[in-house]
Formats: structure tokens, C-alpha cells, sequence
């Protein structure tokens, strides 16, 4: 696709940005729809952060995405922040509106998006970690009727400040209490690659619940193998990536997108499997 000179513009903003998947993401929606449009990698050293968001806002951009390590500062740059975001206290999706800067969280809704089959009411849930991850995670959890949830996390104090901000029916634990539980999710760094693998034992995990991790690289974690290996239905990190970045495609290029198995492959395609 050639652009014109009304090509819509959005990107992403990060240091380093040449990890992010979201380039590749945008650009298939974008040549999918044939849009007249540019999704871009933009490399921001921290310190330029607040005067290259307030240069893209007046320079024709319709919004960006945000990752590390910006996040914070882009929750601070904000003129408006969605409900979500205030809750999650983070900001991954800039909308610029006439100079005026609009935040969002789409983690969320990226996470819950993508497990169309679970139903947070149906039982307890436990997170482990207690990152920024974990807070978007958890509350979307909990904002969508999640009866009880359990924090699990190496740094105790961070997962009971987390219970505290998050409110509602949250609890700390330093063992994951999984008997019983509807869902576990992985929302550490642990089973990265480079990383060392999450050891927790599934085994007391009823038969009907579901494992997520939040981990794309590799996209089968020696957690989603275990819970496979199990019989449980496994949920890799590659789907919350997916679903979160619709709400930003949507705002800026006015199209909703589809996550299908075609973009899944596409964007896969460059993550190793194992
Ligand atoms: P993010 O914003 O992606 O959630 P973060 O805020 O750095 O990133 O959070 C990383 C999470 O992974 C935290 O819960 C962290 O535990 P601590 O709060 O104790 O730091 C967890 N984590 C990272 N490395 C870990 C390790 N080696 N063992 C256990 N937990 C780890």
C-alpha cells in the first residue's frame, strides 16, 4: 500500500522497540483493510518521552501504543485516563484528540478477550505476580464478577499494597491456593525465555481449570506444557497480546479488527514455539 498524503499515522513507543510485535500486528490489520494508513516502531529514550508524545500528538499522529519503559510516565502525561487505566494505573494506549492526549488500558480487556470460553464469575482465581501486569489483570477479573481472588507474588508486600489498591474480594498468599480454582494465571516474567521456568505443581487444580500465562516467548511455557500434559485447557500470552491492541486499532483507523488464526500465525511467526 502506497500512502497518500492523508495516510492515518499511530505507532509504538518504546526503548528498545525492536522487540515489539506490534508493528507487524498493526501492519496486517492495516494491509488486511487497505487502509491509508502507517503503524511504526518509534525508539524514545526516556528522557525524550514527554516532548516526543507532545511532537506526535501535533504532528498529524492519531495515537500510540506505549511499553516499557514508558508506561508510568505515559499515565502521567495524560490530560484524561479511561476508568480502566486509572484502576490498572497504567497506560499502554494514547489517543490524541486536537493536541489533547487521552490514556487507556487495554490489558484487560486483551486478556479477557482472550479466553472466550472462561467465565470469571464461575469461580476463584489466583495471579501470580503483583507488576503492572498483574494489576491490569486482576482488575479486569474483578470488574467483571470474579467472586475471589488471590495474589501470589516473591515480594509479599507488593502483592498486599496490590490487594489494597485493587479492593474487593482480594487476598495475599504466599502459596498459590489452587485447590479449587477456576483459573491461574501466570503474570510474572518467570518461564521466559532467559528467565527462569515458573515450578509450581498443578496437581491440585480441579479438572475444569484453565492456565494462563501471560508469556509469549516461548508461546508453550514449561507452564502451559504442564497444564496440557494435565488435560487443562492452556492459554498462552500471545492472545492477550492480540486482543488488547484492537481497542487502539479501533480508536485511531476507525475499523474494528478481527484476531483470527490467520494474524495469529503471522505475528507467531517470528516467536519460537518452545
Ligand atoms: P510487569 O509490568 O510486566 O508486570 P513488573 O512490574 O516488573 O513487570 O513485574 C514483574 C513480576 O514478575 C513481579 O510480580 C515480580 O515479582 P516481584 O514483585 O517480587 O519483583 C515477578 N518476578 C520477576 N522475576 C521473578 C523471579 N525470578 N522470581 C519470582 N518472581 C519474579
Amino acid at each position: 500500500m502506497l500512502l497518500t498524503g492523508h495516510a492515518m499515522l499511530a505507532g509504538v513507543i518504546g526503548w528498545p522497540v525492536a522487540h515489539s510485535r506490534s508493528p507487524r500486528l498493526h501492519g496486517s490489520w492495516i494491509a488486511r483493510h487497505g487502509l491509508d494508513a502507517a503503524y511504526l516502531p518509534l525508539p524514545v529514550r526516556p528522557e525524550h518521552f514527554a516532548s516526543a508524545v507532545r511532537g506526535l500528538a501535533h504532528s498529524g499522529f492519531r495515537g500510540v501504543n506505549v511499553t516499557v519503559p514508558h508506561k508510568e510516565a505515559a499515565f502521567a502525561i495524560c490530560d484524561t485516563v479511561s476508568p480502566r487505566a486509572l484502576r490498572a494505573g497504567a497506560v499502554n494506549t494514547l489517543v490524541f484528540n486536537d493536541g489533547r492526549i487521552e490514556g487507556d488500558c487495554t490489558d484487560g480487556f486483551g486478556f479477557l478477550a482472550s479466553l472466550p470460553d472462561f467465565d470469571p464469575t464461575s469461580g476463584p482465581a489466583v495471579v501470580l505476580g503483583a507488576g503492572g501486569a498483574a494489576r491490569a489483570i486482576a482488575a479486569a477479573l474483578l470488574d467483571a464478577g470474579c467472586p475471589h481472588l488471590t495474589l501470589v507474588n516473591r515480594t509479599l508486600a507488593r502483592a498486599e499494597e496490590l490487594a489494597h489498591a485493587l479492593g474487593g474480594p482480594v487476598f495475599v498468599s504466599d502459596t498459590p491456593p489452587l485447590e479449587g480454582a477456576a483459573l491461574l494465571v501466570n503474570a510474572t516474567s518467570l518461564g521466559m525465555a532467559g528467565q527462569p521456568p515458573l515450578v509450581i505443581d498443578l496437581a491440585p487444580l480441579p479438572s475444569h481449570a484453565v492456565v494462563a500465562d501471560i508469556v509469549y516467548v516461548p508461546l508453550e511455557t514449561p507452564l502451559l506444557a504442564a497444564a496440557r500434559a494435565r488435560g487443562l485447557v492452556g492459554s498462552d500470552g500471545l492472545g492477550m497480546l492480540l486482543h488488547q491492541a484492537r481497542i487502539g486499532f479501533e480508536a485511531w483507523f476507525g475499523i474494528a479488527p478481527a484476531v483470527d488464526e490467520e494474524l495469529r500465525r503471522i505475528v507467531a511467526a517470528d516467536i519460537p514455539p518452545r
